[in-house]
């Protein structure tokens, strides 16, 4: 493994959650030293495989300064966050505080910290009902939820930041992250789980059906389209823009996807394919706010990182999903 990081301090605010635990195991691999950051409201302490941890909230504008005051860093990562597009319409307070409100407290440290760099979790959820098939950046920003406003909201502060102070700043808007490291370490443990993968591979091993959320959209099938990103892929492109950022100045906006749409049915048969189960299912209606199709067009990340996603077949994120998944299956089992 290079060790392109050697020397190197990064921050990952909220490196105890799914994408952001992937990410410490990467830049670990790459040399880099890490400091976690995280409130573990939804991480998981064991996993962070390594490098320092800190258990505390962005909303603790002190604790940040302390930080900042400790440690040098080369970059920040922010990946923590609400991520659950109902819960925001029900609730927006707790997104607008969490994901806009915190966010400010970590851009100001981040600005102060002098060394500005900064990689944010942002969202295909900024978009909104897509106008085309393949959605590029250049897309309308609409977006349908205070999830998706939240993101975009913070992306015009770190924009106006980018302009005022130097910050320099990769937005990077995932499309569906999904399966789980190749080594099998980490996976997807979210509380409650609100994603199709892990739920319908749970309804395969202790055959409880999963729900399909509505089957009259116009797509092939009826049912909704994605695009679904390897984790390992997601990180492999924080660590490429990461490497970039000293070269770069400003604020930039990058897609994350892989160019593929699978529909819910396209998911549930890779899944019977690669685990052998059948996936009972309950049909029942659209969820509120799903498009019907979202799928990116990604090249301007290729072209700027040189990235190349290598895990884009369907089968292989499921299978490495489905093996995390198994594990815990059988934990659940034994503990009864
Ligand atoms: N789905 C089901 N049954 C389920 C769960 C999901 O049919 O039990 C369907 C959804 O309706 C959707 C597709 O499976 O059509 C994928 O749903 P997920 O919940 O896995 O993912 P989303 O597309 O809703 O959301 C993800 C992220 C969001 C982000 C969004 C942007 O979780 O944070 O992608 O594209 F905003």
């Amino acid at each position: 493994m290079s060790q392109v990081g050697a020397g190197k301090t990064v921050l990952v605010v909220g490196g105890a959650g799914y994408i952001g635990s992937h990410m410490v195991k990467s830049l670990l691999a790459h040399g880099y030293d890490t400091v976690t950051f995280d409130n573990l409201s939804n991480g998981h302490r064991d996993a962070v495989l390594g490098g320092h941890f800190v258990h505390g909230d962005l909303a603790d504008r002190e604790l940040l300064e302390d930080i900042f005051e400790e440690f040098d860093f080369d970059g920040v990562l922010h990946f923590a966050g609400s991520i659950q597009v109902g819960e925001s319409v029900r609730d927006p307070q707790v997104y607008y505080d969490n994901n806009l409100a915190n966010t400010l407290n970590l851009l100001r440290a981040v600005r102060r910290g002098g060394n500005p760099k900064l990689i944010f979790s942002s969202s295909a959820a900024v978009y909104g009902e897509p106008r085309q098939a393949i959605i590029d950046e250049r897309h309308p920003c609409a977006p349908l939820s205070p999830y998706g406003r939240s993101k975009l909201m913070v992306e015009q502060i770190a924009r106006d930041f980018a302009q005022a102070y130097g910050l320099r700043v990769f937005s990077l808007r995932y499309f569906n992250a999904a399966g789980a490291d190749p080594d099998g370490d980490l996976g997807e443990r979210h509380a409650p789980e609100t994603h199709l993968i892990p739920l319908a591979l749970r309804a395969a091993f202790a055959r409880e059906p999963c729900e399909i959320f509505g089957n009259d959209y116009s797509t092939p099938d009826g049912t909704c389209v994605r695009d679904y990103i390897h984790v390992a892929d997601l990180c492999e492109a924080h660590r490429l823009a990461l490497e970039y950022l000293p070269r770069a100045g400003g604020f930039h906006v990058l897609n994350l996807g892989n160019g593929a749409g699978y529909s819910v049915r396209e998911v549930l048969s890779a899944i019977e394919w690669v685990t052998g189960k059948t996936v009972p299912i309950n049909l029942g209606p659209r969820r509120a706010g799903d498009p019907a199709r979202l799928v990116a067009d990604a090249k301007r990340a290729r072209a700027m990182l040189g990235w190349r996603p290598r895990y884009g077949a369907i089968e292989t994120i499921v299978a490495h999903a489905a093996a995390f998944e198994q594990r815990r299956h059988q934990h659940r089992r034994a503990a009864g």
